[in-house]
């Protein structure tokens, strides 16, 4: 199994370009199964995730080519993915593929939607949480498939097709939002999510519905409404910009010092994070395409931040941000709101000399003088980069093992962060 040694205390400078949206493109790529037509999909990041997916997809009868890399082009402009689902050959997405990738679930909605009939296993439990799916299931039958649950498999059917409903989500799901909205794209009437994810990710899939041909109203806001179409087109998209792995890179430049432009990031997508960092200490600047972080010798505040649905600070960057305050001057606290069981870092990171208390859903982090590096564990993609973080400030050198959990979400991060001047290097597995 792969390894990532790094030899920590260097400042990080340069430009490290952003990577197109793993929680994007794994919806578009599905997306692709509500038409007959192709979608081209640009900007797809190389992840273990995406290629998964794909294999998934394969496996319905999506057609997937991907366009090969010009000569003289740029590798960091991700790749262009044409999808045609001219027909679908299987209904079933088996437990051993779903288990594997949560997000593989989300076929479920365009199946039934566009074929009457599927058959999804149940993803099961998960690293961070027990992550039920009763909202997707309670959206979809209130488009009107008929739901059965048998041995691990739900068993959906609407043999009428599905007609369009007003849903009001008693909580926020990404996944709830994405499964009802490329449902309903093809259901007949006007479908209307109330309390709908906000995510940007959210907003690109319904960008993306549009150019195929859906009218969607209230992109961005809780409440989406969406007028479902007998038949979808083609379309050309391009994925948004990683809000996560720019808000990663972003800590990781407040805690080692610096001065780093994060290319193509968008600040408007990581608002509530970008604040977090300057609150700590660091100059953050954004412009059209590009965010620049920059830390120049000052101490780290500490900070109490809560993980909230968007807009608010995303649970997808607390272990980064848990890894930053572990050197701040003085105490902070994190509360976990989203997952119940996301701080598997934590001990992880006491490995490295961390300082820190959990008590239920919240993580009281005391600021040391400084971290030593050691051998430490990836368990999830976020927590393995919180670890990342941590080995970049820590004294000395650090090995983290089980990277592929790294490689699911974050594309060429040994490559972006060593020509910032990281000392970090892959060891290969013989
Ligand atoms: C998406 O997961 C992301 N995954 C996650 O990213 C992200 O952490 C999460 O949204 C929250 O932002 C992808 O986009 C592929 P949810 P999802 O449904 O959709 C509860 C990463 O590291 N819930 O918004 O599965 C659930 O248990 C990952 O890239 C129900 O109770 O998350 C959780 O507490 C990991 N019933 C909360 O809602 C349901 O039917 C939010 O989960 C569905 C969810």
């Amino acid at each position: 199994m792969d390894r990532i040694r790094i030899v920590g205390g260097r400042k990080l400078e340069g430009t490290i370009p952003i990577s197109g949206a793993k929680n994007a493109a794994l919806p578009l790529m599905i997306a692709s199964m509500l038409t007959a037509d192709r979608l081209t999909l640009k900007n797809v990041p190389n992840l273990a995730d995406v290629n998964l997916l794909a294999r998934i997809l394969r496996n319905h009868g999506v057609d997937l080519a991907v366009d090969g890399k010009r000569p003289g082009g740029s590798a960091h402009l991700g790749e262009t993915f044409h999808l045609t689902a001219r027909d679908i050959v299987d209904t079933t997405a088996p437990y051993e593929m779903v288990s594997r990738m949560r997000a593989s679930f989300w076929v479920l909605g365009p199946l039934i939607a566009r074929m009457g009939v599927a058959k999804v296993s149940l993803p099961g439990g998960c690293a961070i949480g027990t992550r039920p799916v009763d909202l997707h299931l309670q959206g979809l039958k209130a488009l009107g498939a008929e739901i059965d649950i048998d041995r691990g498999y739900v068993l959906a059917r609407a043999p009428k097709g599905l007609h369009g409903a007003r849903i009001i989500f008693p909580k926020v799901s990404v996944g709830a939002t994405h499964n009802v909205l490329l449902a309903a794209a093809l259901a007949k009437g006007e479908t209307v999510i109330e309390n709908a994810a906000r995510e940007p990710e959210v907003g690109d899939v319904a960008d993306c519905l549009v150019k195929m041909g859906v009218r969607i109203g209230g992109i961005g806001t809780s409440t989406l409404r969406i007028q479902g179409r007998d038949r979808l087109e083609g379309a050309v998209h391009t994925v948004l910009p990683d809000r996560i792995e720019a808000g990663t890179f972003a800590m990781a430049t407040a805690a080692t010092g610096g001065d780093v432009t994060l290319a193509g990031a968008r600040g408007h997508d990581l608002s509530t994070a970008l604040d977090a960092i300057r609150r700590v200490g660091a100059e953050v600047t954004e412009s059209d395409d590009a965010i620049r972080v920059v830390r120049n010798g000052a101490g780290l505040e500490p900070i109490s931040i809560e993980t909230q649905p968007f807009p608010g600070f995303p649970t997808d960057l607390q272990a980064q941000l848990m890894a930053l305050m572990t050197r701040a001057r003085g105490t902070s606290v994190i509360r976990e709101t989203i997952f119940e069981n996301r701080f598997m870092h934590v001990q992880e990171l006491a490995r490295l000399g961390a300082d820190i208390q959990l008590h239920g859903d919240t993580a009281t982090i005391k600021g040391v003088k400084a971290l030593q590096g050691a051998p430490v564990m990836a368990t999830d993609l976020r927590a393995s980069v919180s670890l990342v973080i941590a080995a970049l400030t820590a004294e000395g050198e650090t090995t983290i093992n089980r990277v592929y959990h790294l490689d699911r979400g974050f594309e060429r991060l040994e490559e972006k962060l060593s020509r910032c001047g990281a000392d970090i290097e892959r060891l290969t597995a013989s």
